[in-house]
């Protein structure tokens, strides 16, 4: 099965850390850093970890949340409460034992272009945090933002903040320019530029569009419940031109033509 873009996947690993800070990131997010009791392995970006609360049952599982600044010890994470698991690391103080599994399944592949144009959905920004200013050390690097709009001013800021060049967008045009972070992308699109991106699955459905402008190197990591996090459930399946495959494992990213959108 020729799923992969990266040839190798290592098991991902189980560990244990504490919270070192939980700061507000604006319009309700929040950013947070985990120091984990062993070193961790280097990660890429779309690499994820399923983290949840030491010793709580309810909610059970890890939720997956990708990865940014993770070295040595220390992993950084940016979200938003949405529901239990959230919710509840939002509410956590510094200190809070936390498990972490990961990193998990394969991340964005090594740019071949000598352009690249990273395109987020709201909190798919946070794969490319890190990364922006990483690649853009030897590479031409165009980050976009696209957000709703109304409501995500703070968060929006809070990115411009760490990425001062960033292209920001909302749908009902008080942010930034009027339009989708698509419509951006394709705006700024020039030929034989390799594109990132990461949000909604709507959105990276759409993304579709860079391939009718002549994008040949697109990439997507697609959201999926979790359970697992290393291919045992099949929970997070997803259909592909090559067949089923996992987005734990030979995800999160997949080449934009690999996946089919319909299913
Ligand atoms: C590889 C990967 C990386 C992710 N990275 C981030 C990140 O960096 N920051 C961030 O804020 N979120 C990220 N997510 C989404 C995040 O995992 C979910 O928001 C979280 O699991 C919700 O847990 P909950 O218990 O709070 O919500 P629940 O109570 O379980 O559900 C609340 C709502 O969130 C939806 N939801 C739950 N899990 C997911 C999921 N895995 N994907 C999409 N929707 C979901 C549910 O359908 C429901 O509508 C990532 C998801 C994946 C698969
Ligand atoms: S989450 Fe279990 S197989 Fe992917």
């Amino acid at each position: 099965m020729d799923l992969l873009h990266k040839s190798k996947h290592q098991p991902p690993l189980d560990l244990k850390g504490s919270l070192a800070f939980s700061e507000a990131a604006g319009s309700g997010c929040r950013y947070i850093r985990v120091e984990t009791d062993s070193a961790l392995p280097d990660t890429s970006p779309g690499q994820f970890f399923l983290l949840r609360v030491s010793g709580v049952s309810d909610p059970l599982l890890g939720r997956p949340f990708a990865s940014f600044s993770g070295s040595g010890n220390s992993v950084d994470f940016l979200f938003r409460p949405v529901g239990r698991g959230t919710e509840l690391l939002a509410s956590l103080p510094p200190g809070t034992r936390v498990d972490l599994r990961g990193p998990c399944g394969n991340g964005f592949p090594v740019p071949r272009s000598r352009r690249l144009i990273l395109v987020a959905g709201t909190l798919g920004i946070a794969p490319f945090l890190d990364a922006a200013a990483r690649f853009s050390r030897t590479l031409g690097v165009t980050t976009i933002l696209g957000v709703p709009g109304h409501g995500w001013r703070d968060f929006s800021g809070w990115c411009r903040d760490r990425i001062p060049d960033i292209h920001i967008a909302s749908d009902d045009g008080t942010i930034g320019n009027p339009g989708t972070a698509v419509e951006e992308a394709l705006s700024l699109f020039q030929h034989e530029d390799e594109v990132w991106a990461c949000g909604p699955n709507p959105m990276l459905k759409n993304m579709g569009a860079m391939h009718s402008a002549g994008c040949e190197r697109l990439f997507v990591s697609l959201e999926r419940r979790m359970a697992c996090g290393m291919g045992g459930c099949l929970g997070c399946s997803i259909e592909t031109r090559s067949g089923s495959a996992r987005a734990c494992v030979e995800g999160p990213v997949f080449e934009w033509k690999e996946v089919l959108w319909n299913e």
